[in-house]
Order: structure tokens, then C-alpha cells, then sequence
């Protein structure tokens, strides 16, 4: 029987993998990302994963969104560049009309889970570029997993519990109890990374390797604490050879911000997902 690889991401892992910026960098060596994601319904799941995306060191930023969302996405994420995107019902409607040339993609965060995100989602898994799938992305994507083993590119899926479950098609509880076992035979069988969130986020990688997240509190239990993690992901598979280091150190660092949050001025009841992106500086600020 072979030998199961476990190990705690320690903030001394962080310190070391952590990505030091060169002096004479420019925009474009920190990487261009596109995430795709919102709805007419759900437009503050973009602005959260984009606002976390330029909080932690992307170069260049856009964001496509159905065209009803553009406004207030637009509007609360100033520093991106924006794809309005055909919209149905105030969803994407199923065309992407970008050159998708990006040095990592994120998908999923408020998209919905109609036809045209469906197709959104298809598109992607065809993209020549690291891609990102979470929330209503991994609703799809439970449907059309086989595609996951013919991409020539890295991808990541970021479940929480419930999106786990319905990936493999079993009920929760079992994947609760299963945790270790579970993410590392999709990992495996899809050649993906699988980050299992939850307290205790289990990062594995395509090989089987699982890095154990110590950090984060209640506080993340909060619609939109996801779409945060989602952002700070996208932003640091541009900046890290490592995909593996830079998925720990994104999932290290949402969930000590968190920490620090309610070591100091908060409580787990008031923190939203907005103060988590706001703070993150202060982590930054001891690890780079
Ligand atoms: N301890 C530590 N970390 C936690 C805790 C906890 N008790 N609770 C949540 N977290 C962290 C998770 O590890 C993860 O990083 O907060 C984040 C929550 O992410 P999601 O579960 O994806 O939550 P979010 O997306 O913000 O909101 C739920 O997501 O997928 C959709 O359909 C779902 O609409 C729902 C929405
Ligand atoms: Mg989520």
C-alpha cells in the first residue's frame, strides 16, 4: 500500500515559496487574468473575486460579465478591464466573445446555472490557459467532467463540501467523513488540482500530494468568503512557477487575514467578505 504524502502548509512554507518582486518589474510579469463570472442577480461575486484578484498582485485584469451586470461591476472594480458578454435572463448567454489569451482564467462566482453559463463553462475547459472553476462553474462541470482529462493545460476546482458531493455524485455526509480519500481520487483520476474548502482546506495536487490549510475561522462562513479565495488563487497561479505553492499560499493567506480580523478589531459575527479583501495588505505586508 502506498504511502499516503500529507503535510501542513506552515507559514514558514509561505515565507520561503512566497514570490519576491523584482524592482524593475512591469504589469505584464505579474500576469494578465480574466475571470468570468457574475449575473444580473449576483454581480457582487465578481466585483468580491476581482477586488481579491487585485489585492493580491495581478498585473492586468479583466472581467467578463453578462452585459447587465457590467454597470455595478464596473463601478465597484475600477483598476480591471471590462468584456461585457451577451446576456439571457440576466445571465451569460452562452457566447464569450474574448481571445482568450490569458496567463490564468477563473469562471464560476455568481454565473448562475442556466444554458448559457453551461456553455460558458464548456468553452473554458477548451481554453489554452491554467483555468480556475468554482461555485455555479462546479454546478456544470459535474455534468461534463470527462472534459476535465483532455485539457493541455492545469486546472484547479476549488469545492466547498456540497460542490464535492455533487461532483462524485454521493451524498455529503460521505464526503465529509472522506475528505483525504475523496479529493485525492479525483485528483488523481481528472489530473486536477483539487482544493477542498471547509475549516482545514485540503489542497491536493494532480499527483496525489495533500497540503493541509491551518488558517481561517468562522468568520469565512459567509456567502462571498469563496469568491474572495477564488481571486486571491487566480492572482498568485500568475505569479508562482509552483501551482501548488501558490494555491497553499492563497488558501493560507484568506484564512489568516480571517484570523487576524477577529484577533483584532472584529468578531466572527460581523466580518463580511469585503473586510477580508480590504485586510489583506497586512498579511501581505509579513510574508513579501
Ligand atoms: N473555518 C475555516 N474556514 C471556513 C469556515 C470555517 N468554519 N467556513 C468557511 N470557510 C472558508 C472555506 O474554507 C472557503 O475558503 O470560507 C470559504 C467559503 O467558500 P464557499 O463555501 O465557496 O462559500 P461562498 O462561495 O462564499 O458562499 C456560498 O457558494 O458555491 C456557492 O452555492 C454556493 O451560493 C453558495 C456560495
Ligand atoms: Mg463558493
Amino acid at each position: 500500500k502506498s504511502v499516503e504524502k500529507r503535510f501542513v502548509w506552515m507559514p514558514d512554507d509561505v515565507i520561503r515559496t512566497f514570490p519576491k518582486r523584482n524592482p524593475s518589474s512591469h504589469k505584464s510579469s505579474h500576469g494578465k487574468g480574466l475571470i468570468v463570472a457574475g449575473s444580473k442577480t449576483m454581480s457582487g461575486a465578481a466585483i468580491m473575486a476581482a477586488r481579491a484578484a487585485l489585492r493580491s498582485g495581478s498585473g492586468l485584469l479583466t472581467v467578463a460579465m453578462p452585459e447587465e451586470a457590467r454597470l455595478p461591476i464596473a463601478n465597484q472594480v475600477i483598476e480591471a478591464m471590462y468584456a461585457p458578454c451577451p446576456s439571457h435572463e440576466g445571465e451569460f448567454a452562452g457566447t464569450l466573445p474574448v481571445q482568450l489569451n490569458f496567463d490564468a482564467i477563473a469562471v464560476g462566482p455568481g454565473i448562475g446555472r442556466g444554458e448559457g453559463s453551461r456553455r460558458i463553462v464548456e468553452t473554458l475547459l477548451k481554453a489554452e490557459a491554467p483555468l480556475l472553476i468554482d461555485a455555479d462553474a462546479l454546478f456544470h462541470l459535474a455534468k461534463m467532467k470527462d472534459q476535465l482529462k483532455s485539457r493541455k493545460y492545469p486546472t484547479v476546482l476549488t469545492p466547498h463540501e456540497g460542490e464535492m458531493a455533487r461532483l462524485l455524485g454521493l451524498p455529503i455526509e460521505e464526503v465529509a467523513n472522506n475528505r483525504f480519500y475523496f479529493s485525492k481520487q479525483f485528483a488523481l483520476e481528472y489530473g486536477v488540482h483539487l482544493v477542498l474548502k471547509g475549516p482545514f482546506t485540503i489542497c491536493t495536487t494532480p499527483a496525489g500530494e495533500q497540503y493541509i490549510n491551518p488558517t481561517g475561522n468562522a468568520a469565512l462562513a459567509k456567502g462571498g468568503s469563496g469568491d474572495v479565495l477564488t481571486g486571491i488563487i487566480l492572482a498568485l497561479m500568475m505569479q508562482q512557477k509552483s501551482l501548488q505553492e501558490a494555491i497553499s499560499n492563497a488558501v493560507f493567506v484568506h484564512g489568516k487575514t480571517a484570523d487576524n480580523l477577529i484577533s483584532n478589531k472584529h468578531s466572527s459575527v460581523d466580518v463580511i467578505a469585503s473586510d477580508v479583501i480590504e485586510s489583506l495588505p497586512i498579511v501581505y505586508k509579513s510574508i513579501a
